[in-house]
Parts: C-alpha cells; structure tokens; sequence
C-alpha cells in the first residue's frame, strides 16, 4: 500500500475498525522521523484521516530516548506551520507486528538498524517472520526527488536546517 498522502487523495481507504498504521524510523528519532512523522500528521489531519491512520515515529539508537526533536528541526517545521510534539523512543519489537508500515529514513536504518533489531528481536519475542517485510525505504515513494535517502540534518551543519528536513518532507508527502 502506498503511504504517501498523495496516494490516498480521492481514494476510498479500506472500511476497517482499524486504523492502518506507520512508523517512521530514523536513528536518533530527533531530526529526520519527527519531522516526516510531523508532516505526515499534517496532511493526514488535512485531509480528514486521522480516525483511519495511526503514526508514531521511532529510532534505532535509544540515546535520546524521552527528549524532545532538535530545536532546529521544530523551528524549521513551525516556519511551515507544522507542529512536532514527538518525544524520541527507541524502536521495539511489538513495533513490528502492531505497524502496518515501517518507513526507513536511509538506506543505514534499513538494513543495519532495522534488521538488527529485527533479528536480535526475534529470538526473544515471537515475531512473525516476514514482519521485517513491513519496511520499505521512504524515499522509494518519492515523486519530486531522484535522492534514495533523507539526508540526515545533524551532519550537514545548518544548511541541513536551513534547506529544512521539513521542507524535503513536505515536497516528498504532498
Ligand atoms: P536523526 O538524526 O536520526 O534524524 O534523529 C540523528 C540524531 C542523533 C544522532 C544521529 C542522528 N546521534 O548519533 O546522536
């Protein structure tokens, strides 16, 4: 199922009591996923579809497990009018059978994070085996841009903010 919102304009979402659900997942869970998670929100509310889509946001480091996004990345979405109220947590294996969809920032949370987790997460909870399947690179749903990965703001200095990880996501969601 496609995840952007633009997929879900003028389409009828399955009638189910249950929302479809998507994680986004970076590595600190304080740049990159709020942010998507942030304006993914924004379009979802939007267009009239929170009751039918659930969205959180999570990383594959727990260092800044409880802290809030980056100041910068908060002050670059509310320049765009949207809000991030997302507190980081670190991804954990219920997380792979409760979310329909997980979306991978870059190609590194992809395949290290994730299926680290994944496979380390798996001898100790009963996983279903082909729950890492849910996760697919965002970028393979973008229209508007040939990159394969969100650059992560944190290492690019403030040009990183200033071009605004928000803006990116808008661009890619809309
Ligand atoms: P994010 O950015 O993955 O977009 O949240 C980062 C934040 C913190 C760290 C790395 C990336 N870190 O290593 O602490």
């Amino acid at each position: 199922m496609q995840v952007s919102v633009v997929a879900f304009k003028n389409k009828k979402l399955p009638q189910t009591q249950t929302p479809f659900s998507v994680l986004f997942v970076c590595l600190g869970n304080i740049c990159r996923s709020p942010a998507a998670e942030g304006v993914f929100t924004y379009f979802v509310k939007k267009r009239g579809f929170d009751s039918k889509i659930r969205i959180d946001s999570a990383g594959t480091i727990n260092y800044h497990e409880g802290n809030q996004t980056d100041s910068r990345m908060r002050a670059a979405s509310k320049r765009c009018g949207i809000e991030i109220t997302s507190i980081s947590r670190p991804i954990k294996s219920s997380d792979f059978v409760e979310f329909d969809l997980i979306l991978a920032m870059d190609k590194q949370n992809r395949e290290r994070g994730y299926m680290e987790a994944f496979n380390r997460w798996k001898f100790r909870d009963p996983l279903p085996e082909d729950a890492h399947k849910k996760v697919r690179l965002i970028c393979s749903y973008c229209k508007k841009h040939d990159e394969t990965e969100v650059p992560d703001p944190c290492y690019g200095g403030p040009e990183g903010f200033k071009k605004s990880e928000v803006e990116y996501h808008l661009q890619v969601q809309r």
